[in-house]
Formats: structure tokens, C-alpha cells, sequence
């Protein structure tokens, strides 16, 4: 008997050692339908004929983009010209400790004009205790809903764009708390669509975070307890590039 419970415990141990993981896709594909800021290039996918030889078969493709589209990381070059390029960031600062504040039900109230505030950081850590150290911080505006609607999504007024953001206060917040990655938001820019100044993205690069932008965030992800990777493409000298990212959360 206590033979058979030894075999128990080991069989048990070892299943929770290999606990599984769930793997959320927070990346949209790339595509002609993808959401570029306006005068930046699109996607441009061009499909090359499949080659049938008598052994083997293949097909390959082009495309061309701009950095900034799509699911996308800034670098800190993007605004400090001595900021780290794409290429140049730190592995280690590709995979952080998620964090997600949700103001998906302000968002439904405000729209537009919601702003992510020193309040709502300060709220997330009364819930959840003090952000720790290595968190790529994810704020939902509930905007991945209108993700397959480019006017709604970026709600255009002529020339000008107006979507939710972070604000100064809170972004200073931010920067002094120092235990933060990067910030990730489901909008197509880190600055809320009518920023003159750009003053979030200035400060955050100057102080090495960096940005993700138009992160998917369809799907429920709790305040914390996962794990977030945000793998840009490599670009030599990039400003930004396409990333792709992953929520890893235990099951
Ligand atoms: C994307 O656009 C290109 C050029 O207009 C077209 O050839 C291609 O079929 C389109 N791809 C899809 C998946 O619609
Ligand atoms: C897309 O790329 C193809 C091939 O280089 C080019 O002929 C076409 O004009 C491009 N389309 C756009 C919208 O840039
Ligand atoms: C941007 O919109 C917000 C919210 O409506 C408003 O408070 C702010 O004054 C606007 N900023 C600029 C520069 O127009
Ligand atoms: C996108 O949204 C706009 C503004 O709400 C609307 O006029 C338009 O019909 C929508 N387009 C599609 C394809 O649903
Ligand atoms: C976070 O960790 C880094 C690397 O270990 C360290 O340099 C930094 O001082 C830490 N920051 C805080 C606020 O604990
Ligand atoms: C944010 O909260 C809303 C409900 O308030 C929920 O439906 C949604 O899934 C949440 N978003 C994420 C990314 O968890
Ligand atoms: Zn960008």
C-alpha cells in the first residue's frame, strides 16, 4: 500500500511539474485588410505562382510593408534618437510578467475619449499588489472589437484620429515606477489619437520602454499571473517592426 502511494505522489508531482500551459495569440495577421496609420505604406502581400516540378512542388510570396502596422512594437529610436534600435533590445525584455488593466467598461461609456490614469494604476494595485519587476503592462480600451472596421477603429475626422490612450500623469507614473518592460494597448498608438506632442511616446523612449501597439485583446486574460512574450521581427536599424505576441497562462 504505501508502496502504491509512493508511485501516486511521483505521478502527481511530476503532472503538476508539466502543468499545462494555455497560449493566447495576442497578434493580428497580417494582411491586406491590416491597419496602417494613414500615408504609411500598407501590406503588401503579392502572391508568386507555386512552382510543380516532377519531385517536388513549391510556392513563395512577397510583401513589403511599413514598420508601423499591425501588431507592432516602437522601439525607443522611434522618438530619442538615442534610444535602442529594434534589433537592440534585450532578449530578456522581450519576456516579461503580464499585467492587464481593463477599461474595456469605461471605454463602452467614454469611447473615444477614455484615458488610461494614475487612478487606474493605482486601483490595479490595491486589487493585486505592487507591480513587479519585469511586467510588460497590457491596458484593454475594448478596441480590438472594432479591429475589422478601419474608420471606426482609428475614428477618423478628416485628417485627424481620435482613440483612447495613456495619459501623461499616468505615463510618468509609469516611468518612475521602474519595474516595467514596455506597454501594450489594443489602439494603433501608444498617445491618445489626438496628441499634438506625442509626450507619452517621448517620455517612454527616453527612458527605454517600449511600445506594442495594436495588440489583440479579444479574449479574457486576468490582472496578472501570466506571462506575456513580444517577439519583434529583427529589423537592422528598425524604428518598430511586426511582432508577434503571446500571453503564456497556466491552466
Ligand atoms: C491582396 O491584394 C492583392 C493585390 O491587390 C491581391 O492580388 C490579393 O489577392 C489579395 N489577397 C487576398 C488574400 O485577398
Ligand atoms: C504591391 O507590390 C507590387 C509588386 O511589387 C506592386 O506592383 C504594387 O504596385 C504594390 N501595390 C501597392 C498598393 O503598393
Ligand atoms: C483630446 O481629447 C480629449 C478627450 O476628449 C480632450 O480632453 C483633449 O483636450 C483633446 N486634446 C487635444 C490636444 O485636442
Ligand atoms: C464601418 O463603420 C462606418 C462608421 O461607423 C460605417 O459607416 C461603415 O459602413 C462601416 N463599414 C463596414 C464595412 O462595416
Ligand atoms: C528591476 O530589475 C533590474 C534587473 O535586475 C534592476 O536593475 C532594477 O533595479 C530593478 N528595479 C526595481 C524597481 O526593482
Ligand atoms: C475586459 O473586461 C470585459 C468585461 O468588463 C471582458 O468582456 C473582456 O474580456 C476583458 N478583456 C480582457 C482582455 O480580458
Ligand atoms: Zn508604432
Amino acid at each position: 500500500m504505501a508502496f502504491k502511494l509512493f508511485w501516486f505522489l511521483i505521478v502527481f508531482v511530476s503532472s503538476q511539474g508539466n502543468c499545462e500551459k494555455i497560449i493566447q495569440d495576442l497578434t493580428w495577421s497580417f494582411g491586406n485588410d491590416t491597419i496602417y496609420w494613414p500615408g504609411q505604406r500598407p501590406f503588401n502581400f503579392t502572391k508568386q505562382q507555386t512552382v510543380a516540378e516532377s519531385k517536388y512542388m513549391y510556392s513563395v510570396n512577397e510583401f513589403c510593408a511599413a514598420e508601423h502596422g499591425g501588431t507592432h512594437f516602437d522601439a525607443p529610436y522611434h522618438f530619442y534618437q538615442n534610444g535602442l534600435k529594434v534589433s537592440e533590445i534585450d532578449g530578456f525584455r522581450l519576456f516579461g510578467k503580464g499585467a492587464l488593466v481593463n477599461l474595456t467598461d469605461e471605454s463602452e461609456k467614454l469611447g473615444r475619449n477614455v484615458r488610461l490614469t494614475v487612478a487606474h494604476l493605482q486601483d490595479w494595485e490595491s486589487k493585486n499588489g505592487p507591480f513587479e519587476n519585469g511586467t510588460i503592462l497590457l491596458v484593454a480600451f475594448g478596441r480590438s472589437k472594432l479591429w475589422t472596421n478601419r474608420s471606426q477603429y482609428l475614428d477618423l475626422e478628416g485628417e485627424s484620429l481620435n482613440f483612447p490612450g495613456i495619459s501623461n500623469e499616468a505615463a510618468q507614473w509609469i516611468v518612475d515606477k521602474g519595474t516595467f518592460y514596455g506597454v501594450g494597448l489594443d489602439t494603433p498608438s501608444i498617445d491618445p489619437g489626438n496628441t499634438t506632442d506625442y509626450f507619452v511616446h517621448t517620455l517612454f523612449a527616453k527612458n527605454s520602454l517600449y511600445n506594442l501597439e495594436n495588440v489583440k485583446l479579444l479574449d479574457y486574460l486576468p490582472d496578472k499571473g501570466f506571462e506575456i512574450i513580444a517577439a519583434p521581427m529583427k529589423i537592422e536599424d528598425g524604428t518598430g517592426a511586426p511582432t508577434r505576441i503571446f500571453a503564456i497562462l497556466n491552466n
